[in-house]
């Protein structure tokens, strides 16, 4: 081995701005392949796919109410499956007085009505699965709505015999609740009941109780309710808030800090009912019951340090498979430093699953953008999340490049964060808009007013349009995609970084014994022109082949040097050096 370093910029561009272009010919070249997915080896399934998120009530509006719903969705699944997209994650659409889009659950066990029937999630799973998509059901565990009626029961008196699913309380004296908890929503967590003169604790709005775990007739309930969903064919669970599942039995106060929060309330640090160990324990228990029925567990998992997030896998691997790692979703600045950081912790962690966009955060197109490379950004993007070692989940849209725009005005406010919140928190309306499916009025999601406005950008970028385009961003997901499924480094192969301390380029390869991916990315506005010591990396750059890339600059002046405009990136493969020599 030389002891020259592995990776050598040689020079730089000045700054030029020019349009990144995808290698056409390959979307072509790739995409009749997804038909055939290599699902190898031992590999567990959720390790070798890629999820995607859909809203239900912004994704496809079937019987023109304005709303989207579950015929909606059925009727896209050939789009998902050409996208290449492995499974989908519902966000919850059982029955709701929908105060909080459906994270207010009324009936854990149906469909709300304005999404469908039972008999219309069957065939949505059947459809689905017949097109070797997978289903996952969002699980809102933490909590139920105020209108569930456990909860009615609940708050009917003190001797209820559902009392105590939820957590009822005195107030510490008259006027004042158990203790100085905060909603996450703004204001006290606490609600005075008038029928019985007691609190009840909501980690969110009051319109969303806290169920108690600690009683064993609530875990028995919300375990059938998996069981439930997998006799209608459900694979797995996103677990809703699951950070939140315990209290301190005392119900200390939590310690608080200088300064206010964004709805005025003084900063706070939740020790006493966030991440409690208990968490952990239950969370045993659940994965025993979905691995009975082979379901798979995805965590909303907000973890501010690795050690938390690593908690999350269990000390067994027997807690959740898959912990959304946050910390990597919150990098909010186009830093390849702080990329790498983030990739190399979550590597140290477990299995990583990456997420950029959701339901609850700005968009990653309008996070990243400069606005004037945009595409070029959510095309770098979109290369990193899909040739990482892990899971990706993709959120409605983003394969579109949909944009994030918070309402303009607090009348036109229809999320509970932005009500409670305004003007310092928006809420997450702007998140949520219709999915862009045309140029056509309301962007081809409906017929009449959507329940959201679509967003201004729908001309621009839309399925009809991109999907003819074959420099689309859309169609450089589906190239992407394309990739990953087929070659086994990009789903299996370790992740080797590069480029150790490269302030503008994150690069690292993806490697199994018999094959090697490099993946060069530009996160700066200016060229970029490198030339890694192949061999010191075990590859004969006589073997490199670009496999994708969006830089201008495709033919190298040498084999082995990297060339990349800005923001661009290059994905390439290699034989290592072993199985060349073996084959000659
Ligand atoms: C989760 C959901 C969010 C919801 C909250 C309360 O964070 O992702 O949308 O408002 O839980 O259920």
């Amino acid at each position: 081995m030389r002891q020259r370093s592995a990776w050598k910029p040689v020079w730089r561009f000045q700054q030029r701005l020019i349009q990144a272009t995808l290698a056409t010919s390959l979307i072509a070249a790739l995409t009749p392949a997804l038909a055939q997915k290599p699902q190898t080896e031992s590999a567990p399934w959720w390790r070798h796919a890629v999820f995607y998120e859909i809203y239900p009530r912004s994704f496809a509006d079937s019987n023109n109410d304005g709303l989207g719903d579950l015929k909606g969705i059925t009727s896209k699944l050939d789009y998902l499956h050409q996208l290449g997209v492995d499974a989908i994650w519902i966000s919850p659409c059982y029955p709701s007085p929908q105060f909080d889009f459906g994270y207010d659950v009324a009936d854990y066990e149906n469909i709300d009505p304005m999404y469908g029937t039972l008999a219309d999630f069957d065939e949505l799973t059947r459809e689905a699965h017949r097109r070797g998509i997978r289903v996952i059901m969002d699980f809102v565990l933490n909590h139920s709505s105020s209108q569930h009626p456990w909860f009615l029961e609940s708050k009917s008196s003190r001797t209820s015999a559902k009392r105590d699913w939820y957590i009822w309380r005195d107030g510490k004296s008259a006027g004042q609740p158990p203790n100085n908890w905060q909603s996450d929503f703004g204001g006290s967590a606490w609600t005075r009941d008038a029928t019985t003169g007691q609190y009840y604790y909501h980690y969110f709005e009051a319109e969303q109780p806290d169920l108690n775990w600690r009683n064993p007739a609530v875990e028995r309930a919300m375990f059938d309710v998996t069981r439930f969903w997998h006799r209608h064919g459900v694979d797995g669970f996103r677990l809703d808030a699951v950070d939140t599942l315990f209290e301190d039995p005392e119900l200390k106060d939590n310690p608080t800090l200088a300064g206010k929060n964004e709805f005025g309330d003084p900063q706070m640090k939740n020790v006493n009912n966030d991440k409690l160990p208990e968490v952990h324990e239950e969370l045993r228990r659940l994965r025993q019951v979905t691995d009975e029925n082979g379901q798979v567990l995805i965590g909303e998992t907000w973890t501010e340090s690795i050690d938390e997030l690593k908690a999350y896998y269990g000390a067994h691997n027997d807690e959740i498979q898959l912990p959304m790692d946050f910390m990597f979703a919150t990098v909010n600045k186009l830093s390849a430093p702080e990329f790498r950081r983030q990739i190399g912790l979550a590597e140290s962690a477990g299995w990583p699953v990456f997420v950029l966009s959701n339901h609850d955060m700005p968009r990653a197109y309008t996070r990243y953008g400069d606005g004037m490379h945009n595409e070029q950004i959510a095309k770098l993007m979109a290369g990193m999340m899909l040739t990482l070692r892990g899971t990706p989940i993709l959120y409605y849209g983003e394969e579109l490049g949909m944009a994030t725009h918070p309402p303009e005005r607090k009348e036109d406010v229809k999320d509970p964060l932005g009500i409670s919140g305004w003007p310092q928190q928006k809420g997450r309306d702007g998140d949520r808009r219709p999915m862009q499916w045309s140029a056509e009025t309301n962007a081809g999601f409906t017929h009449v007013q959507p329940w959201l406005p679509v967003d201004a950008d729908f001309k621009q970028h839309n399925v009809a349009i991109e999907k003819d385009n074959p420099q689309s961003l859309l169609n450089f997901y589906r190239a992407l995609l394309a990739l990953r499924h087929t070659n086994p480094a990009l789903l299996d192969g370790e992740y080797v970084p590069l480029a150790g301390n490269d302030a503008n380029v994150l690069a690292y390869l993806r490697r199994t014994k018999a094959e090697t991916i490099a993946v060069v990315l530009n996160f700066s506005v200016e060229s970029q022109e490198l030339e890694p010591n192949w061999k010191a990396l075990g590859i004969d750059s006589a073997t490199l082949k670009v496999l994708l890339t969006t830089s201008e600059e495709r033919a190298a002046k040498q084999p082995g040097i990297v060339q990349l405009t800005p923001y661009s990136l290059v994905i390439l493969r290699a034989e290592t050096k072993g199985k060349k020599a073996k084959q000659e």
